[in-house]
């Protein structure tokens, strides 16, 4: 049923399967059991009991999450296409498959807390199709909402989040493999963004600018009903339950300080 690619030896001496080079998308739409792969590379955790069922929530949130991306890329490489960005809608694909893969990542933490890597999966809404711009203001909305905007966030959020767990042990080592993807994401609609800014014309230009307000709030909105608003419980830091004040300040000083100054310098 999955194809499991080829294991590797981790730092620790335990062999991960980490590089689960494809994971389907699943049969039914509306669930999401990645039970069997998940166990398949579960991490050794260490968890105080305290913290067991807060961080099986947290990480069954984020395997939720980090699935359903896969369809936004799915739905983005199709646009690339489109547009006869063919080299750049392969990349994209590519990014969907990551994306199933960190589900299945993070399933492993919930399956090595003792949680079940299974859940629902909410409807996907509807990709912006911005019939109001020309087809590549509109890809370039979508680039910089998907992969400038969120991407760079969880970059951020992400790479907070490893620097805080105190041991290099298993759990950040998965982590730190999440990361390097999301890096990728991010890198991907900042390079595009600057190629295809320069050739734009000024109505594009302008259309790509008119969004920009309602994708920074989206952002925001999204990002906030994730982020709550109180400290981390004592501990929690090792098994990925961060403060989420810490977490939003880090995300306003994202917007204001790295993606708002960057995005307004290429467009
Ligand atoms: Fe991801
Ligand atoms: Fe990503």
């Amino acid at each position: 049923m999955y194809s499991v690619g080829a294991t590797h030896a981790s730092q620790y001496g335990v062999v991960m399967t980490f590089g689960v080079c494809d994971v389907p998308p699943s049969a039914d739409p509306s669930t999401l059991d990645l039970r069997e792969l998940s166990r398949s590379v579960a991490p050794r955790i260490d968890a105080p009991a305290h913290l067991r069922d807060a961080a099986i929530a947290t990480w069954h949130a984020r395997m939720i999450n980090e699935y359903a991306s896969s369809r936004v890329f799915e739905a983005l490489a199709r646009q690339l296409d489109a547009c006869q960005l063919e080299e750049e809608a392969d990349e994209v694909s590519q990014f969907a498959v990551e994306e199933r893969r960190h589900g299945v990542l993070c399933g492993a933490v919930v399956e090595a807390l003792g949680g079940e890597a299974r859940g629902g999966l909410f409807d996907a809404p509807p990709f912006p199709e911005h019939r109001d711009a020309s087809p590549r203001a509109a890809l370039l909305r979508n680039v910089i909402s998907i992969c400038c905007m969120s991407e760079t966030v969880a970059v951020a959020l992400i790479g907070a989040e490893r620097l805080e767990m105190p041991e290099p042990n298993e759990l950040r080592a998965l982590l730190t493999r999440i990361w390097a993807d999301e890096i990728g994401h991010a890198r991907f609609g900042w390079r595009l963004l600057e190629k295809l800014s320069p050739s734009l014309t000024e109505a594009e230009r302008d259309a790509v600018r008119a969004y920009l307000p309602i994708a920074f709030a989206h952002l925001e909105a999204h990002e906030l009903a994730h982020l709550p608003a109180r400290g981390a419980p004592p501990g929690g830091e090792s098994l990925g339950l961060c403060s989420g004040l810490d977490a939003r300040a880090l995300l306003r000083e994202t917007i204001d300080e790295v993606i708002a100054p960057r995005i307004q310098m290429l467009i």
